[in-house]
């Protein structure tokens, strides 16, 4: 039998991570883990509990509340990957409003949240099998990863591609706003102190501006087959 490997998938917000990592977990019958979901939940929780709102961020009351947050992904056969259950509630639809997104990257600079979430996602790793997408899965969660990719996408095409999928989720949004929320993550997730989104030395660069999603997966499943050979 194949040995199995640790795939960390990196790279700006909307570059089609998710996506593609979903779809090489099944193909491979690996675990897929959304890291960014779990960010996600801490920021929610704390949205909930108002220490974080348009005018308020209160870091003291988020480190003191860390303790409370247990976080777990459940498998929906119907869906084909992990939903995000925050505290025992399933909270995948509402940690991908749009008010969770302006606030999950102030949130996710905060040292003491990346430390907890790290952990979890190492351990959640140990057994190898696994395709993770995030900011630092190459560079701090995995940085011994047998596989590291790293996605990119014109900024335009990235907040199309986010536009159109709230759209289609029903929401009610308006395309600027959703470019500068691409814009905005992109600067401060790369410009945090606490393991900011830089591409690992041993990743490969994948650029999909002008790629479909069929095409991008076979070229990234190669490549995942033939590490998974070599090793
Ligand atoms: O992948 P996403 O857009 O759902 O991630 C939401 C936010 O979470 C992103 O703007 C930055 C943060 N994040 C992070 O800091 N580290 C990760 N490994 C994943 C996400």
């Amino acid at each position: 039998m194949d040995k199995k490997i640790t795939i960390a998938i990196d790279g700006f917000s909307s570059t089609g991570k998710s996506t593609v990592a979903k779809k090489l977990a099944k193909e491979l019958g690996y675990v897929y883990v959304d890291t960014g979901a779990m960010y996600r939940a801490v920021t929610l929780f704390m949205m909930r509990k108002v220490f974080v709102s348009e005018g308020n961020f209160d870091e003291e009351a988020i480190i003191r509340h860390l303790p409370f947050i247990s976080l777990s992904f459940e498998f929906n056969e119907k869906l084909g990957f992990g939903e995000m259950y925050l505290n025992d509630e399933n909270v995948e639809k509402e940690i991908r409003y749009m008010e969770v997104s302006q606030q999950v990257s102030k949130v996710s600079a905060i040292p003491q949240v990346r430390k907890k979430l790290v952990e979890q996602q190492q351990e959640m790793g140990k057994e190898k099998g696994i395709v993770m997408d995030g900011r630092d899965i190459g560079t701090v969660v995995f940085p011994d990863a047998e596989l590291k990719l790293f996605m990119t996408a014109s900024t335009q095409t990235r907040a199309q591609r986010r536009y159109d999928e709230l759209k289609e989720r029903g929401d009610e949004v308006d395309f600027d706003e959703v470019l500068q929320n691409v814009k905005d993550r992109d600067y401060m997730d790369s410009t945090r102190e606490d393991s900011p989104l830089i591409m690992a030395d041993d990743a490969v660069e994948f650029d999909n501006s002008n790629m479909g999603l069929d095409e991008q997966f076979e070229k990234i499943l190669k490549i995942a087959k033939d590490k998974i050979a070599e090793v």
